[in-house]
């Protein structure tokens, strides 16, 4: 059964399948269209929404988190584009862990991006509902604070005030507060749900339904008119800000900044979406790698500018709102400019929600079609030619949690499984360059030797503990095992891991850049804490369940293997 479960799809006929399939693709997509295809991707509720709690936790110096995270997302890139460059099929990190580790991991990654894609969506729906919220209040139109809200923010909001009483709260908490009070009740039971976040969901999915085609011309409307209100809000913004806001830099200290890693995360989530294009691109093995790190480089330049401008217009305990580029604006008494940034974050949400809301079905259609998931996933619709079944599946997925759940929760959900997709995606690449297939790749991520500078890394990470780290070393010292083992398991878990990779860098010559991927994602993967760790478990081993009552039997592979016995 072992050899079963890492039964693996070879190159050669991944390729020789989609040329078959008869894809019928066109490569027309060059380096400019695959950046403003990434950034139509990347640019979403983290930038117009989870960057405001992100600033309120972190103060100012949430901008540094952008660029640190920025990092892990390159090496990522350069893994994935790697991937693309070897494997130049749709299916993304999914195909990448059938080529790399056989049939179970590739099921595991396909069943991790639904976190990827799925689940963010929630998060850029509830986004969108908030936009569209303040969009209609400029117009002077009233939605009802319970006829929009995640119940959870109303009865949270409500358990505050009675805590602290009603003048302490602020922002978005007010407004849960309002919720709570105003909701109609069946019996002592509030009526409270984000209705616009289901009904654009719904919307979306019927344009994917009928097979609304991202031109090339779309993506570049969309992304200019994103670009255009972020560079909007950080020129106009400049004028309003007021450097003394950006002091203290970090008011809660390194553990704020880092309690946010899950949101700044999550704004740079997308970039990876592009290597799904590969089969559509001129030149792949060249374009794709420079598209990812251009994307990189624009976003971060963006992110952090916008953190530093949000943090300067206004002091960064202001900022607990869902739509901070337009409240700033709205503080400083520009309602003209909060109204222009309420409607057009609107289309650039729609935009982002689309992009996602496309993708998980042919994610699941991919895997259909390898006889992972019920073969109706893969059923295309006669008229539309879209996976109409997966489409409507994906719209009920998204639209109901994001009528009930709060924001933060997809955010942590989506973010954990995101970098555990990423750090299987560098560890293909080790994988690769282990087992000689990185011979068949047109591009390679830079090698350069990580035999003595994994260890060497490690060591100078100990050292620079022992110097800079007194405090956090006493405090360990006063903590208990049972207390560790409960609190500090993932920290404990970092260190072992990286401790193992000098080992096996050491023994087998890892590449530097892939490995320090894998590091820094699980670093900041550790950051997220346990609980989100939990749910993400069994999340997995949901998966795994429906894994082994279907996927297992019905794989193509198996039935290959069988026919090829008999
Ligand atoms: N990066 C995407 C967003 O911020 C997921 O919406």
């Amino acid at each position: 059964m072992g050899n079963q479960l890492f039964r693996k799809k070879s190159i050669d006929q991944i390729i020789s399948d989609s040329e078959h399939g008869g894809s019928g693709l066109s490569k027309i997509l060059g380096v400019r269209d695959l950046v403003s295809l990434g950034i139509a991707a990347i640019v979403g509720a983290g930038i117009f929404s989870t960057i405001g709690l992100a600033s309120f936790n972190g103060g100012p110096a949430v901008s540094l988190l952008f660029v640190f995270v920025a990092f892990a997302c390159v090496f990522t890139a350069l893994s994935y584009a790697q991937f693309a460059s070897t494997v130049p099929v749709s299916g993304s990190a999914y195909t990448y862990a059938y080529v790399a580790f056989g049939e179970l991991f590739a099921w595991i990654i396909g069943w991790a991006l639904v976190l990827e894609y799925a689940v963010s969506n929630m998060v850029v729906a509830i986004s969108w509902s908030q936009y569209f919220v303040s969009m209609l209040e400029g117009f002077g139109i009233h939605v009802p604070r319970w006829l929009s809200m995640a119940p959870a923010y109303a009865i949270e909001a409500n358990q505050k005030m009675l805590e602290v009483g009603v003048d302490k709260l602020t922002g978005i908490d007010k407004l849960a507060l309002e919720a709570y009070v105003t909701a109609p009740r069946i019996g002592n039971v509030p009526i409270i749900f984000d209705l616009p976040a289901g009904v654009i969901t719904f919307l979306v999915t019927i344009l994917v339904y009928v097979g609304i085609k991202e031109s090339k011309r779309a993506s570049n409307i969309m992304v200019m008119i994103k670009v255009g209100i972020i560079l909007a809000v950080i020129f106009g913004g400049l004028f309003f800000v007021k450097p003394d806001n950006w002091t203290p830099f970090a008011p809660n200290g390194l553990g704020g900044v880092m309690s946010s890693v899950a949101a700044v995360f999550f704004a740079f989530i997308g970039f990876d979406s592009i290597s799904t294009t590969a089969e559509e691109c001129k030149n792949p093995q060249r374009d794709l790698p420079r598209a990812m790190i251009y994307c990189l480089l624009i976003c971060t330049v963006l992110y952090v500018a916008i953190a530093l401008v949000l943090t300067g217009m206004v002091n960064y305990t202001e900022l607990n709102v869902k739509d901070p580029l337009a409240y700033v604006f709205q503080y400083v008494g520009f309602d003209h400019m909060a109204g222009i940034i309420s409607v057009t974050s609107v289309i650039a949400i729609t935009s982002a929600l689309l992009v996602y809301q496309l993708a998980q079905p042919r994610i699941w259609m991919t895997m259909s079609r390898d006889g992972l998931l019920w073969k109706k996933f893969a059923t295309i619709h006669p008229k539309y030619k879209t996976p109409s079944y997966a489409t409507v599946v994906t719209g009920i997925v998204v639209a109901v949690p994001s009528l009930f759940f709060k924001m933060d929760f997809f955010v942590d959900l989506t973010s954990v499984g995101t970098f555990f997709a990423f750090i299987l995606v560098c560890a293909g690449v080790l994988y690769m360059d282990h087992s000689g297939l990185s011979k068949k790749s047109k591009f390679r991520v830079p090698y350069v030797n990580g035999k003595y500078l994994v260890g060497l890394g490690f060591l100078i990470a100990m050292v620079l503990l022992f110097v800079y780290g007194q405090d956090t070393i006493t405090e360990w010292k006063s903590m208990s095992a049972l207390y560790i083992l409960e609190h500090k398991s993932l920290v404990i878990i970092f260190w072992l891991v990286w401790i193992g990779m000098s080992f096996y860098a050491f023994r087998l010559n890892f590449s530097l850049l892939p490995t320090t991927g894998i590091l820094i994602n699980l670093y900041l993967m550790t950051e997220l804490g346990a609980s989100n760790w939990i749910i993400f478990i069994l999340w997995l081993l949901a998966g795994l369940i429906i894994y082994f009552m279907y996927g297992y039997r019905h794989s193509r592979l198996n039935k290959e293997a069988k026919a090829i016995a008999e």
